[in-house]
This record gives structure tokens, sequence and C-alpha cells, in this order.
């Protein structure tokens, strides 16, 4: 199960945002896909909750969760919600698990100042300093035009860490979160300049799929530990 970890120490940068369009993306694309939410907001589980039954089933993972019925369900994809503060053991363990982790920021000094710090624990982690687990800067709400976007992408550069995505500040998004469906479920009409703007994180989404078998091939007893630990 490849899983994809959001998280950004700040509120409102737009994790579960992406969370629940990146379940939507996959879902639309046929994948078998779970939400893990670990925020007490419950947005994400909330969306999942007026998730129309027209649409492709997303499945919550949580504590209570019918482990026989995700067994069932074989999900190939999970997505991580997480909540403003993690603590450092839960960090550890969710990157012990994660394949990629993605990092929303806004074009905000306050932002860009916590995710700085941010980023450099994530540097601090085994699992990023050994490369198991990549990460990818996403602009959330970005109109490329401003300064302050302009010092975010100086911010992104600084980092030295891919940035996948800017996105662009739009109404779908509100709106998509109220409806429990994401842009690619939405006629094309309406989204073309948003799928536009997610080209680039589907494409380094491929790509890290692609690196991710590189290293099971490579390294065969680690990735043995890693599935052992992963939830099947
Ligand atoms: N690209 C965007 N355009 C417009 N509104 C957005 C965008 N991204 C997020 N939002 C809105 O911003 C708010 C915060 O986003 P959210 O995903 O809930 O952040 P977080 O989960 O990090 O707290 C929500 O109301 C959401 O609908
Ligand atoms: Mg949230």
């Amino acid at each position: 199960m490849f899983t994809i970890l959001v998280a950004n120490p700040k509120g409102g940068a737009g994790k579960s945002t992406l969370t629940t369009n990146i379940a939507g993306m996959l879902a639309a694309l046929k994948q078998r896909v779970v939400i893990m939410d670990l925020d007490n907001q419950q947005s994400a589980t909330n969306w999942l909750a007026r998730r129309p039954d027209a649409l492709a089933k997303i499945m919550p993972w949580t504590e209570d969760s019918d482990m026989g019925e995700l067994r069932d369900f074989a999900p190939q994809w999970m997505v991580i919600d997480t909540h403003a503060r993690i603590r450092r053991a839960d960090r550890t363990y969710l990157l012990s698990r994660a394949n990629v982790v993605l990092v929303p920021v806004n074009p905000s000094v306050f932002d860009i100042e916590a995710t700085a710090k941010f980023l450099l624990k994530l540097h601090q982690d085994p699992n990023v300093q050994n490369g198991r687990v990549a990460i990818g800067l996403v602009g959330s709400r970005t109109d490329s035009r401003t300064r302050i976007a302009q010092e975010l992408s100086s911010f992104f550069a600084r980092s030295g860490l891919p940035v996948v995505a800017y996105i662009p500040d739009s109404v779908l998004y509100p709106q998509c979160a109220r409806d429990g469906t994401s842009i690619y479920e939405l006629p094309r009409a309406r989204t073309e300049q948003q799928l536009e703007a997610w080209q680039p994180l589907v494409a380094w989404l491929k790509s890290q799929i692609a690196r991710t078998r590189d290293i099971k091939r490579s390294a065969p007893q680690v990735s043995a530990t890693v599935s052992a630990q992963a939830p099947r």
C-alpha cells in the first residue's frame, strides 16, 4: 500500500484539502484508497461521510474500522491527514509507514516560518535521511502574480526540495469539501485550470511509485521489514 502523509504544523495550510482531493483523484482513477484522519477536527472523515454514493468508494481507516472489511477492500493507497501538532513519536512512526510526505504551505510569512522549522525536523528523521521517504512541497492557494507567492517560491527553492504543485485559490475547493467530492469528480469544463495545476503533483506521485519499487528491489530485507509493519 503506497502511503502519502500530508503534514504541516500550521492549521489552514491545506492539508485536508490536499488529502481529500488526492483521495478523490485516485478513486476516480479506479484505485482503492483509504483515508486515515488523525485530526480531531475530522475534516477528512466528515468529507467521506458527505461523499455521494454514486462516486467511487473511499474507505476510512480508523481504530474502529472493521479490519475484515478493509482487508476485503484491499487498499492500494493510504492518504494520511494530520493535525497541526504532531508529537515527535507520532511523526517518527508515521514516517516509518509513509512512502512520501506532502507539505502544503500557504503564501504567508507566518506559514513559511513555521514550515521552515518543520522541514528541519523532517530532515532529522532517519527515514528521510536515508532517502526512503521523499518530501514534496505544495504551494497552497497561490496566485503566482503576487509578491508573497514569489517569496514562497524562493523559500521552496532554498529548501532544495521538489515543488510538486502550486494550487491556485479557487472556490471549487470549499465546494468540493462541502459536497464530499474532489476536483477530479466535477465536470471537466469547470476544473480545467485546476487539473492543469495538479498535473505536476500527479507526475511526481507516479515517479515516486517507480522510486519505491526500485528501493524495494535493491533492499529486499528493508522492504520486508517495512511491509511487515504496514497494515494489511
Ligand atoms: N486552493 C484553495 N482555494 C480555496 N480555498 C482553499 C484552498 N485550499 C484550501 N482552501 C480552504 O482553506 C481552508 C483551510 O484548508 P484545509 O485544507 O482545511 O487546511 P488544514 O487541513 O491544513 O487545516 C478550508 O476552508 C479550505 O476549503
Ligand atoms: Mg485539516
